[in-house]
């Protein structure tokens, strides 16, 4: 595996019993179950997730099995907490027997690197604390508490080709829209019958298949990963929306926008941005949603913040009509 970077911790490790109800087992053993963390390293960088093992040497004095299938985890880099998380994993270690076992969890990429405000190829220098919770034979639960600290190297994220150039995972991130947002999205749009949308990376297609449901309009969606191209064809087709649903394989920063009556985004802050040359030879009239981001310094016509009942969570919906503005915004 090119990513696998094995680390070697020079600090000496602890393991500590939390005190509470949830740490007494019921049954007494003249020895307790001991832990320590050997390592923590990449398992591998996939377009979008990141694996994360910890290899956990545990002694279990217990004449049955010891499971360990939650781990809550803290990761610390100078300072500064960038990640905390609880990964469930489906691991035992034999009766009276010492063993390392390696837990995984699975991190979304590029918010890892953002977190660390690091690149690929960077080696940082990290702490890990981690709390196992051991289902012991006394049916009580115990948490053991382990940290160390190390040096991990950031790996390099694989790349995909799309006509001829590279993309890697930090650009195609995948993360849905609400469905309550998009509705409020193409509301805010005034979509109409007549109208032509874009929706510059598609993700699963939801927007352009929502739109063609809804308003009977045509809609394309574009994505640079074959698999959100996947997922849209599937989207499309679930809804019998193929006669008015375009989905393509295609880098956003080549199209040519000028068709579209409607464009629909939920990048980043920084393609936004880079979009503005391509938006601006949009027809007079033509309507841009954002979801969460502004597009560089470029006025708003409206900005509408609403709970979404999905996720419990505020979104920004931010709306654009062509020209636009020679204004500043925020
Ligand atoms: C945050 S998701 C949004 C998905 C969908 N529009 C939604 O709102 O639910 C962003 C999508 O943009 C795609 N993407 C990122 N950079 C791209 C590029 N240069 N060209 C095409 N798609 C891109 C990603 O693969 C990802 O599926």
């Amino acid at each position: 595996m090119t990513f696998v970077q094995r680390l070697t911790f020079s600090f000496v490790l602890t393991a500590a019993f939390f005190t509470g109800c949830e740490t007494t087992p019921d049954i007494q053993y003249d020895r307790e179950p001991a832990v320590r963390l050997d390592a923590m390293r990449f398992g591998g960088v996939e377009l979008d997730y990141a694996t994360l093992l910890f290899d956990v040497e545990i002694d279990n004095p217990y004449p049955v099995g010891l499971s360990v299938p939650r781990l809550r985890y803290a990761l610390i880099s100078e300072g500064r907490t960038f990640l905390t998380a609880t990964a469930l994993n489906n691991v035992t270690v034999p009766p009276n027997t010492k063993k390392v076992i390696t837990l995984a969890d699975e991190v979304t990429y590029a918010r890892l690197l953002r977190a660390l405000d690091g690149e690929p190829g960077l080696t940082i220098p990290f702490k890990a604390e981690l709390t196992l919770s051991l289902d012991t034979p006394g049916s009580e639960w115990i948490n053991l508490h382990v940290e160390n600290e190390g040096y991990i190297v950031l790996p390099e994220p694989p790349e995909i080709e799309v006509e001829g150039k590279m993309y890697n995972a930090v650009d195609v991130v995948f993360v849905a829209t609400p469905q309550d947002v998009v509705d409020k999205m193409l509301q805010l749009a005034e979509v109409k019958k007549d109208d032509l949308l874009y929706d510059l990376g598609c993700g699963d297609g939801r927007i352009v298949v929502t739109a063609a449901r809804r308003y009977g309009c045509r809609a394309e969606g574009f994505d640079i990963d074959p698999r959100r191209v996947e997922e849209s064809l599937e989207n499309v087709r679930k809804n019998n929306v193929g006669h008015l649903v375009k989905i393509e394989q295609k880098d956003i920063f080549t199209l040519d926008l000028s068709e579209a009556d409607v464009i629909t985004l939920f990048l980043l802050p920084s393609l936004n941005a880079n979009l503005i040359p391509q938006l601006e030879k949009l027809k007079p009239g033509s309507r841009i949603v954002s979801h969460s981001f502004a597009m560089g310094e470029i006025k708003p016509d409206k900005v509408v913040t609403m709970l979404s009942r999905e996720d419990k969570s505020e979104h920004k919906i931010y709306l654009w009509i062509t020209p636009l503005s020679k204004e500043l915004g925020e």
